[in-house]
């Protein structure tokens, strides 16, 4: 587990597959995301063989919010998303990430800007990372603020290169790098 303040990331199970195809098949979910046709239990199951077998650093992590306050008994916590770095680079210390949080009931109450910070805190003191980088969709306005408030600075664009809705939209690119901490 890595916890947060009011999250915490968790591995992924078999069994939270079901809930991820909710998500995907979401299409404002999809509008953030690279995913644009409909997906279906088994690729969600061939997509989860395969990133079990990817090294433990790049599996993806789901995220949970707490549900109740830590003094209230027993803690229970809600899975509202997932996310992971890709494909590390070890020599140059780099990593690009991806983030979801696929229940829609918890998008603008500041959870995708925690965990990004929450991630960003795990790649640069535990991973070692020196520069951490995504992609966002130009027309993504929410992503691009939940990265700027966790102090990601926009670094470059990536003109026409996602097709969506019958034109070409621009890919941002922006980083954070460990001295920026
Ligand atoms: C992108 C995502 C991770 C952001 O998480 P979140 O918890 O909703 O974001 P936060 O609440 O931390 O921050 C969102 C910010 O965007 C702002 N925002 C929301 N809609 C906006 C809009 N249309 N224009 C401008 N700002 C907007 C919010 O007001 C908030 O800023 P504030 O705190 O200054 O008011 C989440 O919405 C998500 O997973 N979406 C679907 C998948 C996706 O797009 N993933 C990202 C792929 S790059």
């Amino acid at each position: 587990m890595i916890i947060g303040h009011r999250i915490r990331f968790r591995a992924v199970e078999r069994g939270d597959l079901p809930t991820f195809v909710t998500w995907l098949n979401d299409p404002e979910v999809q509008q953030g995301i690279m995913i644009h046709h409909p997906f279906s239990q088994a690729e969600e199951e061939n997509w989860y063989e395969g990133m079990i077998k990817h090294p433990i650093d790049e599996h993806v992590m789901g995220i949970e919010v707490r549900e109740t306050e830590p003094q209230a008994g027993e803690e229970q916590w809600k899975l509202i998303g997932s996310l992971a770095f890709n494909e590390i680079d070890w020599r140059n210390r780099a990593a690009e990430f991806g983030i979801m949080i696929g229940d829609k009931k918890y998008w603008n109450r500041g959870y995708g800007t925690e965990a990004v910070l929450l991630l960003v805190n795990h790649g640069f003191n535990t991973l070692n990372l020196n520069r951490i980088f995504l992609r966002v969709f130009e027309n993504n306005p929410r992503a691009i603020r939940a990265y700027e408030k966790a102090g990601f600075v926009h670094e470059g664009r990536l003109r026409q290169a996602e097709f969506r809705d019958g034109k070409y939209i621009d890919v941002l690119m922006m980083s954070r790098l460990k001295d920026e901490s």
